[in-house]
This record gives C-alpha cells, structure tokens and sequence, in this order.
C-alpha cells in the first residue's frame, strides 16, 4: 500500500494526475467512481482539465460503487443524480458507457447483472474509493464478507447518521442499498482511496496499520498490488508510521516515481 500524504488543497489535483495518467496510457479505461463529498474536488479538478483540453473520456467507461435501493435515477440523493450533476453532464463520456447499480429494478438480479457488465467491460482499471467514519469502502459496512461481490447490504445507523445530511427532514432515506463487494473492488487493478480530515483519522489508521479485517473493509486493500491511499496532514494525524511514509515519497519523488 503506498501512502501519500499531501496539503488539503493538493489532493484534487494529485487525484486528477493519477486518474488523467490513467487515461493517457489507456484512453478505453474504466473508471471505478464514487459519490459522497470527498470526491468532489477530484472531480471539479477533472471537468476543468477536460475544459481546458487536457483530458478526454471519450472512449472510457464507469462504474459506480453503489446507489441506494429505491431511489430513482432523477431523485436528488440517488448516486446517479450525484454522478450527472458532479461529472457526467460535464464531460465527454458516452451516457451509455456511464453504470451506477439501478436501484428500481429487482435487486437480486440487477447485482448479478452489475457484475457481469463489469466482467465484460474488461473488468476496472482505476477504481476511486472515499472511506466512511466505519472504515466502509462503497457501502461495504463492518462484517462485510472480504469475498463479496455486487450485493444489496443493510447500512449501519452510523452511515446513516452520516449520510442524513444529504436528505430533507421529510424525506425518505433508504436503509438499503446495492454495493459492489470487497471483491469486486479488489479485483480492481489499482484502487485510489481518498480521505481528508480529522474525523477520517482513525478509520485511515485501522485501514493501513491496523489488522486485516472485515470490521474495517478498507483494511482488505492491504490485500492489494497497487493501492494508494491518498490523505491530507489531518487524516494521516493518527498513523504511527506517517514519518516514514512521507520520507518513502521523498525518495519516490528522488528517483523521479
Ligand atoms: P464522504 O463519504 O466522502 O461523504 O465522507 C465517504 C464514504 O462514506 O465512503
């Protein structure tokens, strides 16, 4: 796992660095995308780049992490809301290359069918990961199986706690939703997690130093090649080992990596 740990106002644009390089060496990428507010910058940073001509989605595809059960693709808090106003509507990508899970089709078999288009897609070359406070990556909550593929999961009140936010008083917030596994997102070829803040602290701690287990999701990317885990001086502010990992970027950074 390689930990890079930069300025707040650094990690859009490293982010966007590494999704772009991405794209240069692949054009026909596809792209793990998350929602929520850390990728947000990241994907500002990429629309004005795209903007500006340095980057184009043309020939590359998405999958999104999740979306919650039994919202509809125009309801404001559904994923696929999120991905059109935050990405999507501004860039180049074809719609049709665009997937979030379907939240109003039958969800056993519409989890079956994420899968299967993710396999014949060739499978996620660069999957972008927020964290939740629980240490969740998707809506992988605590327990999830480290063998799990696109299923429906039961979030915790803690990630809804967390995500109420997003919805009006009167509003319908779903307990469930469909999530692409801890498998499915180990299988990607590399995986980018991003985190940012003092309240991420600890679940960015358990997930690079501390045990390998289903209690914290994100601690199975200790399982993969090419994981970076990209964070800000206030989530790395618990890591024990945070000298070192800045000094192994310093040398990186010598050796022109
Ligand atoms: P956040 O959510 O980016 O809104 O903090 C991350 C997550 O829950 O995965």
């Amino acid at each position: 796992m390689r930990v890079v740990i930069a300025p707040s106002d650094q990690i859009a644009s490293k982010a966007a660095d590494i999704v772009c390089q991405q794209l240069q060496r692949k054009p026909d990428s596809v792209l793990g995308l998350a929602t929520g507010s850390t990728p947000v910058a990241l994907y500002r940073e990429l629309i004005s780049r795209y903007q500006q001509q340095q980057v184009s989605f043309a020939r590359a595809a998405s999958f999104n992490l999740d979306e919650y059960i039994g919202l509809s693709s125009e309801h404001p808090q559904s994923y696929r809301y999120f991905m059109q106003q935050q990405l999507f509507d501004h860039i180049d990508i074809m719609p049709e290359q665009t997937h979030v899970p379907d939240g109003m089709s039958e969800p056993l078999s519409s989890c079956q069918a994420y899968e299967q288009a993710i396999g014949a897609a060739g499978g996620i070359d660069l999957q972008i990961l927020g964290i939740g406070h629980n240490g969740h990556i998707g809506f992988n909550e605590p327990g999830s199986s480290l063998s799990s593929h696109t299923r429906i999961k039961t979030l915790t009140p803690t990630t809804l706690e967390a995500n109420r936010r997003f919805f009006r008083d009167d509003e319908f917030q779903p307990c469930l939703a469909i999530t692409m596994g801890i498998a499915t997102i180990l299988q990607s070829r590399q995986v980018l997690l991003l985190a940012s803040g003092e309240a991420k602290a600890e679940a960015v701690q358990r997930t690079v130093e501390g045990p390998l287990s289903a209690f914290t999701p994100a601690s199975s990317l200790q399982m993969h090649e090419h994981a970076i885990v990209l964070i800000d001086e206030a989530a790395a502010s618990q890591l024990q080992l945070r000298d070192y990992y800045l000094w192994c970027e310093q040398q990186r950074s010598q050796l022109g990596m």
